[in-house]
């Protein structure tokens, strides 16, 4: 199957279902710099605030109030009406998109899931997890960390990512600031492989010149009205 559309999310297509973005007017993500709660070096410093810091985002995802809005359900929708056409791949780290019917690509991790550091598996969790937290597989305990990609570490799926944008046809890039690599170079990839790019997001943003066309409006709105044009 031949994959005709590429799909690229950030936090921007959440931020109507209730969950923060990363870089707003104050540059801070839920009042925490990125660097002190989102890097390998912060998890070795200071353990326990980051552990907090994932387990509170853990149990905001799962508040009851927090659900996909309509820009996540045409996703979904999009991928139903075109099986195996729809590659979505995205930055964030909530399941919205699984919740609406999707099926994802997470680069940058997910906060429902952790990995051992002793045996590298991974299990789902709705817990919060602390230095007394076991590894449901090797048993060992204190070793557990958040499954997230952290600044210097390397996104997951880039090969599978890369095989997509050489066929599509179409790369869209939604709710994303177009500053954090790889995922940021996407659109140039997407184009040298001769794909229309287009951008979805609430204003322009700096990378904006780069797209043939751009949809600018709440996501929820936005990708719904870009979805139509593709059916
Ligand atoms: N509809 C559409 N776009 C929106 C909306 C909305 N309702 N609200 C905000 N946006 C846009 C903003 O204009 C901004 O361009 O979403 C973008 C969010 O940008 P960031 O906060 O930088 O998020 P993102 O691009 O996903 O960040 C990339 O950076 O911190 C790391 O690993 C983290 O995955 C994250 C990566």
């Amino acid at each position: 199957m031949v994959i005709e559309v590429v799909v690229l999310t950030g936090a921007g297509i959440s931020a109507e279902s209730g969950l923060a973005t990363f870089r707003g007017d104050d540059g801070l993500w839920e009042n925490h710099r990125v660097e002190d709660v989102a890097t390998p070096e912060a998890f070795v410093r200071d353990p326990e605030l980051v552990q907090r810091f994932y387990n509170q985002r853990r149990q905001q995802l799962l508040n009851p109030e927090i659900a996909p809005n309509p820009a996540h359900v045409a996703l979904a929708e999009l991928q139903r009406a075109k099986p195996g056409k729809v590659f979505i791949v995205t930055q964030n780290i909530d399941d919205l998109h699984e919740r609406a019917g999707a099926e994802v690509r997470h680069m940058h991790g997910e906060l429902l899931n952790i990995r051992c550091m002793a045996c590298v598996q991974i299990q789902r969790t709705s817990h919060d997890v602390d230095e007394t937290t076991q590894c449901s597989y090797c048993g060992v305990q204190g070793q557990m960390r958040p499954d997230i990609v952290w600044f210097g570490e390397m996104p997951y799926f880039m090969g599978e990512i890369e095989h997509a944008l050489a066929q599509a046809e179409q790369f869209v890039a939604i709710g994303t600031s177009g500053l954090v690599y790889p995922a940021a170079g996407f659109v140039a990839q997407a184009k040298d492989y001769g794909a229309r790019c287009v951008e979805i997001n609430l204003e322009p943003t700096a990378v904006s010149s780069i797209f043939d066309q751009g949809y600018y409006g709440a996501a929820s709105e936005e990708v719904p009205r870009w979805v139509e044009t593709l059916l």
